[in-house]
């Protein structure tokens, strides 16, 4: 699933920087992943496809692009069974029907696709699965479940549980990130007033736990057991970052820009910001994986960097905004 956030991040590298050089890695890896248009094993098309190959046809479009992404979505949508309106997440594991939160991310492509080939097929299966998300995903504080398992033919909920997270009752740090990012994203897509109200109820949980660090980096799950003494999560805090500055552009609260500028401020700190020529390369240091299956833990990873990126090009838009406002009054 993370094999399109290394383009990525050289994309948004290049139009951070705008050295030639950084465009030509992000095509060169981009191109790599050409094969992915035709793949349908799991839900991730959206991460692979869209951050490579949607950064790429934003930044410096190539012919072909614009086929890629629809292939891409026509293989994530084979996924899609109008009984449960959802895309299915997973093919593994004694589920139905599993859908995780992170599936959110996968809509933007869809979204996208309608608008690259005029049919809407696309965009009504997003609303679909995001409107079902809304309403299966959620409890009653905000904070979201990781994996809804679902009955294949009728759609009914069969069980709410975790993979990643500490327990099933548990808020797995990434997946309240990606509930916030995937909300505001489909707001921006639909206008719909309830995703956004979606995306505030998601942050407000976070931004009010009594576990969230002072410097407002997650723990890995808000409700690991030995919290003060738990493994913090940068991955989840760069999505939020970069979630919190599309936010900030749909409200009229301040908080939303002012807790990203904190965050981006502790990630670009030495505590998680590494020397140039250390920590294998990376920008971050301190993110992990899939705590349960002792994955991935505290190491940099490339999603990591790939959302720190491009929360700092957010940042960039917000500020540039904010001037020519203050300008124009
Ligand atoms: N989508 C996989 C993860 O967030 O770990």
């Amino acid at each position: 699933w993370t094999s399109g956030f290394y383009p990525g991040s050289m994309w948004l590298a290049y139009e951070l920087t705008g050295d030639e050089a950084l465009a030509k890695e992000a095509r060169k890896y981009t191109d790599r992943l050409q094969d992915m248009q035709y793949y349908t094993g799991n839900h991730d098309l959206g991460f692979m496809m869209f951050c490579s190959y949607g950064q790429g046809i934003r930044l410096k479009p190539e012919p072909t692009d614009s086929l890629i992404l629809i292939h891409s979505s026509e293989s994530l949508c084979s996924r899609f069974r109008p009984e449960v309106g959802l895309i299915r997440s997973w093919d593994f594991g004694d589920w139905s029907y599993p859908v995780i939160i992170d599936n959110m991310m996968n809509l933007e492509i869809l979204f996208e696709a309608t608008s690259l080939s005029g049919d809407s097929t696309f965009y009504n299966m997003a609303v679909s699965h995001a409107d079902m998300t809304l309403k299966n995903h959620f409890r009653m504080d905000g904070s979201s479940y990781h994996v809804v398992d679902y009955d294949m033919r009728t759609g009914k909920v069969r069980s709410r549980c975790t993979a990643q997270g500490y327990s099933d009752e548990s808020a797995w740090a990434r997946g309240q990130a990606w509930g916030i990012y995937g909300y505001t994203m489909c707001y921006r897509y639909t206008r719909q007033l309830k995703y956004l109200e979606q995306a505030e109820a998601a942050y407000e949980f976070v931004c009010t736990h009594p576990n969230l660090p002072e410097d407002l980096i997650p723990y890995w799950d808000f409700d690991a057991v030995n919290i003060p003494h738990e493994l913090r999560d940068a991955s989840v805090a760069a999505i939020m970052a970069a979630a919190l500055y599309e936010l900030s552009m749909y409200s009229n609260k301040a908080e939303y820009k002012e807790t990203a500028d904190k965050v981006m401020h502790s990630l670009s700190s030495s505590d998680y910001r590494s020397k140039i020529g250390e920590n294998h390369n990376f920008l971050l240091m301190h993110s992990v994986g899939s705590y349960p299956h002792g994955s991935e833990i505290d190491v940099p990873l490339i999603y990591a960097d790939y959302y720190f990126l491009e929360a700092l090009k957010r940042k960039r838009d917000c500020d540039i905004e904010a001037k020519s406002k203050s300008v124009q009054k």
